[in-house]
């Protein structure tokens, strides 16, 4: 661990980058093998189509890749923390965050995974800013990355029909007050009596898997209807929440970016908060629900259209239950679009920088 620095007057956002893996599979895919069809998945949720990791890609693989497209547009900084928010770690033992750090060549720093499932990375996000507010670290790379096709049944169509593969990152470090990139506010809440609503059963100390644990047990499973109910309502009040920490109006935010789950979430979202829904960004059409990747992919996607100085609002709603809400300016800097094939990177791995 780096010696404790000077505090900084704020943190500000220095790279971001996102990765999908190829595999594309499309709702007529699905109607395939489910009792749905495209037209309801498109009315019900918004969604074209998902991407599924490749047999044998794995959480830190999709992870890593992110990671390197943000190192890349913050310029390849040092850094000296990694947090990995993620539901499907590459193995239950032991972190996936620190195979991630080694892959990247950052050296033997601080890495932890953090398991807030569709609001981990706002959660993350949150826990950088503060590490670094505190001095305890100068620059965190922050990652939110999942492979739902590894935990959700693919014959049930409550989930099969949301769920893909991703991971995006960002890379936060000090920075002057007011300056474009600056995190501003975070709001984070948990509520833990609604455990069942998202979950895996099987697989940890409660019930460990062994031969009586049922293929129910073992996959990923979700009360959409009551879920869908509480993500608006919480979202809506954390985005509250940090507006008026932040000192912004409804009206000065230029861009809404809510957990891509479904689009009909989105619409309610911002209609309850008064924000024009075209502000509400969308990529959950082409990927579907990221998890964790989801907000910082959905960012990488729509950089593009950010102008410096923008106003964002972040909002999360996921298993738990966890939520949460987070604003920041919009910086300058370069992200490369996250549907880049892997052979088309122009850059090698990092390399470690001195310190
Ligand atoms: O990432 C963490 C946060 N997750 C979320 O925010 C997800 C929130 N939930 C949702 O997005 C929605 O609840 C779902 C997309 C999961 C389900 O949509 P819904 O509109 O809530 O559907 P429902 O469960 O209320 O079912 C409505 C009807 C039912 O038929 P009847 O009883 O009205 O005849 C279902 O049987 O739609 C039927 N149905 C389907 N039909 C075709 C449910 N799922 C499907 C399907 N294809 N995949």
């Amino acid at each position: 661990m780096p010696a404790r620095t000077k505090r900084p007057a704020a943190v500000v956002l220095e790279g971001l980058g996102g990765y999908v893996p190829a595999g594309t599979v499309t709702n007529l895919d699905l109607e395939g093998r489910l009792e749905t069809s495209d037209a309801w998945i498109r009315s019900r949720t918004g969604i074209h189509s998902r991407r599924f990791a490749a047999p044998g890609e794995a959480t830190s693989d999709m992870a890593a890749e992110a990671a390197s497209r943000a190192l890349a547009s913050a310029g390849y900084p040092e850094i000296d923390l990694v947090i990995l928010a993620t539901t499907t770690p590459d193995h239950p033992c032991p972190a996936t965050a620190p195979a991630v750090a080694s892959r990247l060549g950052l050296g033997p720093v601080a890495a932890f995974d953090l398991a807030a499932v569709c609001s981990g990375f706002v959660y993350a996000l949150a826990q950088a800013n503060a590490a670094v507010l505190s001095g305890q670290h100068r620059r965190v790379l922050v990652i939110g990355a999942d492979t739902f096709s590894a935990i959700v049944n693919p014959l049930d169509r409550n989930t099969a029909i949301i769920f893909g593969d991703g991971a995006g990152a960002v890379v936060v470090g000090a920075g002057e007050e007011g300056q474009p990139g600056q995190l501003s506010a975070f709001d984070l809440h948990s509520d833990g009596s609604c455990t069942d609503l998202i979950r895996v059963a099987a697989g940890g100390s409660r019930m460990p898997v062994n031969a009586e644990t049922s293929d129910a047990d073992r996959y990923f499973s979700m009360q959409g209807k009551e879920v869908f109910v509480q993500a608006v309502t919480a979202m809506a009040e954390s985005s509250r929440s940090v507006l008026q920490e932040s000192g912004w109006q409804h009206g000065d935010v230029d861009w809404l970016i809510a957990h891509q789950a479904n689009q009909r979430i989105l619409n309610q979202v911002a209609g309850l908060l008064g924000i024009d829904p075209r502000k509400a960004v969308i990529h959950l059409d082409r990927v579907g629900n990221t998890s964790a990747a989801s907000i910082p992919l959905a960012l990488a996607d729509h950089a593009p259209r950010f102008e410096t100085g923008d106003k964002l609002l972040l909002t999360a709603f996921g298993g738990g239950t966890t939520w949460g809400a987070g604003t920041l300016t919009w910086p300058p800097i370069a992200v490369a679009d996250p549907q880049q094939a892997v052979n088309e990177r122009t850059k090698p791995w990092p390399t470690p920088q001195p310190s």
